[in-house]
């Protein structure tokens, strides 16, 4: 039986299930609550003590989750009995499960779910003052440091696009393409994967080559698509560029919009891979990009930090 991950923080207990619940335990697939049924609080609890991050569903019944997934956003943004913790952590948990889908299979469908999952995340962090530092402040498992980075990606890009004024349209792009920027990684060998933890300061010459390839499978996945737009291919292809042309695809011009998601990307990449804090990582981070980025762009940039009680 083949499946697909759902992320443990979008299911919520006593909730009439549309779907079995498989937990991955001891090299196999053990059925935890089945369809019909409700999943009680100490069950549930008892998973997110030991640490387990998501469940996996039967992807025959693969079909109700969309469903599930959009009564989650809907619950994140709307819902008014929930404090500004649970909503991020159903929002993070949908935005980590379409991007796991669209990893695995890059349909309209994933991706109209990754495209939800982005407005949700920005809807969360503009009615919620303290969620974008409470989404930050999460530690993430070690094995999914790439998601979070994605999602930290995602949220700063757009609240840095959005003090840039820039067209609504635009920031709708640059928030999906951010959440799923790095979806080439994992397809990478895995000691180039490794680089990811590694500032591309450090890297050498070789490294960066191999790891570079990231931006350009990232790019092929979607490209040819019908539902994926030249905008969004560009954004997830010129990621990893800045105005120094020593980027993979040797750029020295970006958009507005491509410049917001390379210097979010490149900042959050050298936070998720130490134990600094932001306003640390700030600090070496302006003086070691100054001359890759607008200057009025760092500047934006550093406001946004403040406004979002992350310096
Ligand atoms: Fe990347
Ligand atoms: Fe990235």
């Amino acid at each position: 039986m083949d499946f697909v991950p759902l992320r443990i923080t979008t299911v919520k207990a006593e909730q009439s299930l549309t779907f079995d619940l498989y937990i991955y335990f001891k090299d196999q697939y053990l059925c935890y609550a089945s369809k019909g049924n409700t999943l009680s609080d100490d069950k549930l609890q008892k998973l997110i003590n030991q640490k387990v991050a998501a469940f996996f569903i039967p992807s025959k019944q693969v079909d109700n989750v969309p469903i599930f997934l959009d009564n989650a956003l809907k619950e994140a943004v709307y819902s008014e009995g929930i404090g500004m913790e649970d909503r991020v952590d159903l929002v993070e948990g949908v935005a980590a499960t379409s991007i796991e889908h669209m990893s695995d299979n890059p349909t309209e469908e994933n991706f109209s779910m990754t495209r939800k999952a982005a407005t949700g995340l920005r809807e969360v962090i503009r009615k919620n003052p303290h969620a974008l530092k409470r989404l930050f402040g999460k530690k993430g498992h070690e094995s999914d440091l790439i998601i979070k980075h994605s999602l930290n990606v995602c949220a700063l890009a757009t609240r840095l696009a959005e003090h840039l004024k820039l067209p609504e349209d635009v920031i709708e792009d640059l928030a999906t393409a951010a959440l799923i920027h790095d979806i080439g990684l994992t397809k990478l060998p895995e000691e180039d994967i490794e680089c990811f933890e590694k500032d591309k300061d450090v890297l050498t010459p070789d490294e960066k080559l191999r790891y570079g390839q990231h931006t350009k499978i990232s790019a092929e996945i979607l490209s040819e698509k019908p539902f994926i737009t030249k905008r969004i291919e560009e954004l997830i292809l010129y990621h990893e560029e800045d105005l120094s042309g020593m980027g993979p695809q040797k750029m020295i011009k970006l958009s507005p919009e491509q410049e917001c998601l390379s210097l979010c990307n490149a900042f959050d990449k050298r936070l998720v891979s130490t134990n600094q804090s932001p306003s640390e990582i700030y600090q070496s981070f302006q003086i070691d990009y100054i001359g890759r980025y607008n200057l009025e762009l760092i500047q934006r940039f550093e406001l946004v930090l403040k406004e979002e009680g992350l310096l």
